[in-house]
């Protein structure tokens, strides 16, 4: 038991389908890194996994954090399984396993796999939705914003897993994904990704992107990415051979530059160092490494395209290169990665030296 009453030795994480052995590699490294072992159940492309603790449970609950695991969308502790629902009345096993588990929570999440085979679920999770809601209202389940947050995962209409989360240590947006709408005068769809990626790393995003500020944007063209910049109010060199939306050049606080990503440099350091070039992983991890360890910017936010094979090793790889490099400059960067829901096969790198 984890957590106390009526609470599994498992944790349930969402993912993107086809990267359950990355987000596997993940947990279970992290977990080690914690003393804590255990065994991965996954089905490939299901979109999600589970890890079953063998020992040591209590340091996931205490230690794990969400931040730190690079493919997983949801982070959540396991309350039970239920496989066989009774068609009739699915509330009443559900009720009475999260009565048996002594939580209260602060919002209920009804959540399917991010997959096409669970779209078919989306018309009982909207049914169910209410009753749900009214029943823990009932019995007082429901409190304020610290308490855990309820997660009922429907794996079918007949298997459901139940589970919460720590509001402070996972993704804030159902099954993990952010409804970000795309924004009509952005050129490319691109531009959720950087969206995203401000919302998500940047605890503060208004005080880390203020107008008057400067960027770098590497593999810019057609401009979703400096777009996102633009609508700061943030200078930026556009750095590509490949043509920029028109709209942005007229914006005026946009500089084209028809060059190699790899050979630019700006004139003075700038704040931001945004990348999107379409290249091989460890090469932009490098690049990115050398402009932090130059000072050539402050932040970065960077996405890496992954191989098709060996994934997670690369990851691994391209976090190393970073951190030698900057060692090696004696720099102190903060850096993270998330496969983040508008990543496909690619995941987004955050370096920070930090803001005075
Ligand atoms: C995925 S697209 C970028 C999309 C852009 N972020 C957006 O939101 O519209 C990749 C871009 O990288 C550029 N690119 C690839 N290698 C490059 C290099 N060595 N130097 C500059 N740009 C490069 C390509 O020309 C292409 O426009």
């Amino acid at each position: 038991m984890i957590g106390g009453q009526g609470v599994s030795d498992a944790i349930l994480l969402y993912c993107r389908p086809g990267f359950e052995k990355e987000c596997a590699s993940d947990i279970v490294q992290q977990a080690a890194l914690l003393g804590v072992h255990g065994y991965v159940r996954a089905i490939k492309d299901a979109g999600h996994i589970r890890f079953v603790v063998a020992d040591g449970g209590a340091a996931l609950q205490d230690h794990l954090r969400f931040s730190d695991l690079i493919f997983a969308r949801q982070l959540i502790h396991q309350i039970g399984e239920i496989d066989n629902l009774p068609a009739h009345d699915r509330l009443s096993p559900i009720m009475a396993m999260i009565d048996q588990s002594g939580l209260r929570f602060s919002d209920v999440f009804m959540e399917t796999a991010d997959t096409n085979d669970a779209k078919s679920l989306s018309v009982l999770l909207r049914k169910f939705k209410v009753p749900l809601r009214r029943a823990l209202e009932k019995k007082d389940l429901l409190g304020n914003e610290h308490l855990p947050r309820l997660h009922v995962f429907f794996e079918s209409g007949t298997e459901v897993v139940l589970g919460f989360s720590n509001p402070r240590n996972a993704s804030p947006w159902p099954m993990g994904i952010p409804r970000l709408k795309f924004p009509a005068g952005a050129p490319s769809r691109s531009t959720l990704k950087l969206d995203e990626a401000f919302q998500f790393f940047l605890a503060h995003p208004d005080e880390a992107l203020v107008p008057g500020m400067t960027a770098v944007d590497l593999g810019a063209a057609p401009g979703g990415w400096t777009y996102q910049l633009v609508r700061r109010h943030i200078r930026t060199v556009a750095v590509d051979n490949g043509p920029m939306d028109s709209r942005l050049l007229d914006s005026g606080i946009v500089q084209h530059a028809r060059a190699d990503g790899f050979r630019y440099r700006p004139l003075k350091p700038v704040d931001w160092l945004v990348c999107d070039m379409v290249e091989q992983p460890h090469r932009v991890a490098a690049l990115v490494a050398d402009w932090l360890a130059e000072g050539a910017c402050r932040e970065a936010i960077f996405n890496l395209k992954l191989p098709m094979k060996k994934r997670y090793d690369c990851v691994t790889e391209c976090r190393s290169i970073i951190e030698e490099r900057l060692a090696k400059a004696d720099r102190r960067v903060v850096i993270a990665f998330k496969q983040l829901y508008h990543d496909r096969q690619e995941i987004t790198g955050y370096a920070t030296r930090g803001r005075s």
